[in-house]
């Protein structure tokens, strides 16, 4: 197509409009023209900061050198044959290189495919295989794709799951634990133990399934205790353990996998985006004997683990080794840490400052009112830092939370210019107030007559500056700029106390 003008980004969205499906989602209005490890030029020139990296495809920075010149090296020799017909030597060497790296001391097998959820499905279907039971137990705000299975084991409805039932049954979702909204280790582990006894027998359960870190559903790290309890039930009924390292794996943890963090090791493990960085391939890791249960045949796809992207995989794991990129993801990781946290001091919106390793992100509430996920405001500091070049994208079964996949390959430079241009954004954008009333009582002096009576003395503030109520002043003072014993002496509990004297 030949082209007299550069097309606009607002040009471009309208041709996509019309012509492309309004199911596939954007998060921002850009079109790129260009990128190279952690930066991207839009259509009309613009540069933009990525710390979202294709949502965590590109560990190795976009167009990492080493990887582009593997696959131009694989371009000139085949590009595909189809494994299953003729077999070519990356795919084996991949396999043998991710059988080292998967933890556990035990014989493993792996196989390749082109996406995460079609690992996810081969996963199950290897588990399935080898205990010859149907069950699943996923987690609640867990994210596993976007194919039928997939999205039954998803533990997140709006907006994958909307309009697109039935899914395959025999799934069930315990609790995810997560601290952040009180719910303990004690209470996860309760929830499976109740799904045993109230939904299915441990003895028709296939696999646990789990994310070491919730990546979709708001990057909440899985506590090594958890995990242990899990493996417990999981050993006493001859139940696997399914890791989604899917958006965890290829070194964005600190480990290549994060699962190597566990005390434990999976029985399978599903990995795909950066492990190719930037080329579709996926692939699935687990004991041998539990891989081998599929009869041959049984496993595959016509561009499953294309040489292509074996050729780009093993170029990624040679820049891993060559630039050290697992020390640098958990350098990269304290940096993000600490200026988010100088960014959480000044915004009493952002309650929480988490991740492992690379894998970081802040949640935001209304206030810094827990009860109160702030998803307008995170939308509103996605947008203003696009507007000033950082591409970020937001998470969490609230959509309250901002995501940071930035990567590893971007410099401490750049990853300050980020962190600036964050921090800028939370200055720029009008933060949540409580509402307004309309007008404060006037002070009535005070007769002894009902009709006379002043208003409630707890309806209202008595901190000068405040116009709210004390129940909304209190909910917010007490989460988050007074601290719990400063809220009992806030203006608000003060005036309670002393209408209470006077009663
Ligand atoms: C944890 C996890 N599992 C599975 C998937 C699905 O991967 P894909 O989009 O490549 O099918 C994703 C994608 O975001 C993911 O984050």
């Amino acid at each position: 197509m030949h082209r007299d003008t550069l097309p606009t980004n607002a040009a471009l969205m309208a041709r996509r409009k019309t012509a492309v499906a309004r199911g596939v989602g954007q998060a921002h209005e850009i079109f790129v023209a260009r990128a190279r490890h952690a930066e991207l030029w839009d259509v009309e020139g613009r540069r933009y900061i990525d710390f979202a990296g294709g949502i965590a495809v590109v560990n190795t920075g976009h167009c990492h050198p080493d990887v582009i010149a593997a696959v131009k090296a694989q371009l000139d020799l085949y590009t595909h044959t189809c494994f299953q017909v003729v077999a070519y030597e990356p795919y084996v060497e991949l396999a043998e290189r991710l059988n080292a790296l998967a933890p556990g001391a035990f014989a493993k097998k792996s196989l390749f495919l082109t996406t995460g959820a079609e690992a996810i499905e081969n996963a199950v279907k290897i588990a399935r295989a080898y205990t010859k039971r149907p069950g699943l137990i996923a987690f609640s705000g867990g994210y596993h794709g976007r194919t039928m299975m997939t999205l039954g084991l998803t533990g997140k409805v709006a907006p994958y799951k909307l309009g697109f039932g039935p899914f395959p049954g025999e799934v069930f979702h315990a609790t995810f634990p997560n601290e952040l909204y009180g719910i303990s280790i004690d209470a996860a582990l309760r929830s499976v133990d109740a799904i045993l006894k109230n939904d299915i027998e441990a003895e028709r359960v296939a696999a646990f399934i789990l994310e070491p870190v919730q990546g979709e559903g708001g990057f909440y790290v899985a506590p090594p205790a958890f995990v242990e309890g899990l493996k417990k039930i999981a050993d006493k009924h001859g139940i696997l353990l399914i890791a989604d390292e899917v958006q965890t794996g290829a070194g964005r943890t600190g480990t290549w996998f994060a699962c190597e963090q566990w005390s434990v090791a999976p029985d399978i493990i599903a990995t795909a985006k950066s492990m190719a960085g930037g080329f579709p391939i996926s692939g699935v890791v687990g004991r041998a004997e539990v891989m081998d249960a599929p009869a041959p045949g049984g496993l595959g796809g016509t561009y499953a683990g294309s040489p292509l992207g074996c050729a780009a995989a093993l170029a990624v794991l040679k820049v891993f080794d060559d630039e050290r990129l697992l020390e640098r993801s958990k350098a990269v990781g304290d940096r993000l840490v600490a200026g988010l946290r100088r960014i959480a001091n000044k915004h009493a919106a952002i309650r929480d400052v988490r991740g492992l390793g690379a894998m970081v992100a802040i949640e935001l509430f209304k206030g810094g009112d827990l009860a109160q996920p702030d998803a307008a405001l995170t939308q509103r500091v996605i947008a203003e830092a696009a507007r000033r070049g950082l591409i970020l994208l937001s998470c969490g079964s609230y959509g309250n939370v901002i995501r940071i996949l930035v990567p590893l390959t971007a410099s401490d430079a750049l990853l300050d210019e980020g962190l600036q241009v964050l921090a800028d954004s939370f200055d720029a954008v009008p933060q949540w107030s409580a509402p307004v009333l309309p007008a404060r009582p006037r002070p009535t002096l005070h007769r002894r007559s009902r009709r006379h009576r002043p208003p409630p003395p707890s309806r209202w503030c008595a901190f000068a500056a405040c116009r709210r109520p004390t129940t909304a002043c209190i909910s917010s003072c007490a989460s988050s700029t007074w601290t719990s014993s400063a809220a009992s002496s806030s203006p608000c509990s003060a005036r309670r106390a002393r209408a209470r004297r006077r009663r």
